[in-house]
């Protein structure tokens, strides 16, 4: 298949990296086409966690190209961190193996300062950003202001990005926030733009050319369809297009490559959110730390970015089926099927209820959750460890049978169930 998409389903970190890492061994072009490093993609192998923030988790494999696209947000310094951090493991990411769309755009100090500030502002109503400046690095794209990565290349650019950093402290000031020091700005820059010259490329040309002459594609989405811009649960969003259709802009391809597309929903046996937001499946107490675990495991439900403790809740089925249709889903991916190994009763939000009536779908999607309560079905749970098991028929059969209601409510296969975070611990159906 030429394209294969690894899209959330949910809020975000529902272990999309290794899902990615499963694939990309086949993949010609494994590519970012949203967000920044406000994403967490963890991968293990062995004993050695991957944690990566911007270079796409198909990386560690040796075969596959590895392109940030034009629909990206980029911090240099992170980015820098991170191709050391990589290269210090042994993974090969010279310019021959990283691509960096020249239309991808930057994230500086400004914008982080920016975010901050904004936050503050906002007060109770915040949206509990990561704080990469990504809200006001995509503001500054939509607004035609803001510097991209091939303006690193112009002979002007040290003027640009002092005359950015500058309108940025007209900004900080009217938000009563400490202002930025341009000079020092611009000479870490001065060492970014050598470091990162050779990496910039025409990501669109490569990979169009890639798609033309019959290669694969993996597109590796960020966040989630719920955090998408447009689509997810607005304000309590992140700034870009999560969603599948994110892929064709954030990656410069035509949409006839999505004709033969594969669209892998990655959705965890239960739900989680971190920041701000309804989130009507919400559990507390003591079900909320057994689901959310106590922070020892790495793979505990922290923020991979930010280290804050995610909210956690039942599957809510009615927000899945939404995001089938928004993507297109062809297949779904089951998560941290593990997790639930123990509980007596699992439950699954089949609908909503809302002044006596019930909804199967919102009429407006999930911007407006207010007032609809869940109608949970409840499935007896499992004590079986899970972890060891690799083949569909040894899994419990009362996981088989929460795993096929999933199904059920949305029309779609299950391809792989995961039980574990190392690489192996994958369940093929
Ligand atoms: P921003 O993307 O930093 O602007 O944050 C906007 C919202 O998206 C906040 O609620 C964040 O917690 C959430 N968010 C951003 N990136 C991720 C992610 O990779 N996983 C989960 N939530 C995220």
């Amino acid at each position: 298949m030429p394209l294969q998409i690894i899209v959330g389903a949910q809020w975000g970190d529902e272990g999309k990296g290794r899902i990615v890492d499963w694939f990309a061994a086949q993949a010609d072009i494994v590519a970012r086409y949203n967000g920044g490093d406000n994403a967490g993609h963890s991968v293990t192998v062995g004993s050695q966690l991957f944690k990566l923030h911007l270079v796409p988790s198909g990386i560690i494999h040796s075969r596959p190209i590895a392109v940030l696209g034009n629909g990206m947000v980029i911090n240099p310094e992170a980015l820098l961190n991170e191709i050391d951090m990589l290269a210090n493991l042994g993974v090969d990411v010279s310019p021959r193996r990283l691509r960096v769309s020249h239309a991808a755009h930057l994230i500086t100090p400004a914008h982080r300062a920016l975010d901050a500030a904004l936050e503050a502002q906002r007060g109770k109503g915040s949206i509990g950003t990561t704080g990469r400046g990504i809200g006001p690095a995509y503001t500054d794209k939509a607004a035609r202001t803001n510097l991209r990565v091939g303006d690193m290349l112009s002979a002007d650019f040290g003027e640009k990005l002092a005359a950015h950093i500058e309108a940025a402290n007209r900004t900080l000031t009217a938000l009563q926030a400490p202002v930025l020091e341009v000079q020092p700005i611009l000479s870490r820059f001065a060492e970014y733009v050598s470091r990162i010259a050779p990496y910039i490329a025409d990501t669109s040309a490569e990979t169009c050319a890639v798609l033309a002459q019959g290669g694969s594609v993996l597109a590796e989405g960020a966040q989630g369809t719920l955090l998408d811009l447009d689509h997810g649960t607005y304000p309590f969003v992140t700034s870009s297009a999560t969603t599948a259709g994110g892929v064709f802009t954030g990656l410069g391809i035509g949409v006839t490559a999505a004709r033969d597309a594969v669209v892998s929903g990655v959705c965890k046996s239960f739900q989680t959110r971190v920041g701000s937001g309804p989130f009507p499946t919400e559990v507390f107490d003591d079900l909320a730390l057994r689901l959310r675990g106590t922070g020892a495991n790495p793979w505990d439900e922290y923020g991979t970015t930010t280290g804050r403790p995610r909210r956690v809740g039942w599957l809510d089925g009615v927000l899945l089926r939404y995001a089938v249709r928004i993507n297109g889903l062809t297949e779904l991916v089951i998560t941290k099927l593990d997790i639930l190994s123990g509980l007596e009763t699992l439950k699954l939000c089949v609908a909503y209820r809302k002044n006596g009536q019930i909804y199967q779908d919102l009429p407006f999607g999930p911007t407006e959750l207010d007032g609809y309560e869940p109608v949970y079905e409840e499935f007896p749970g499992w004590s079986e460890d899970v972890r060891d098991i690799r083949r569909w028929r040894d899994l419990p059969s009362a996981a088989c049978d929460y795993l096929q209601a999933i199904s059920q409510l949305t029309g779609l296969p299950i391809r792989l169930v995961s039980v574990g975070p190392e690489r192996e611990q994958i369940v093929e159906h």
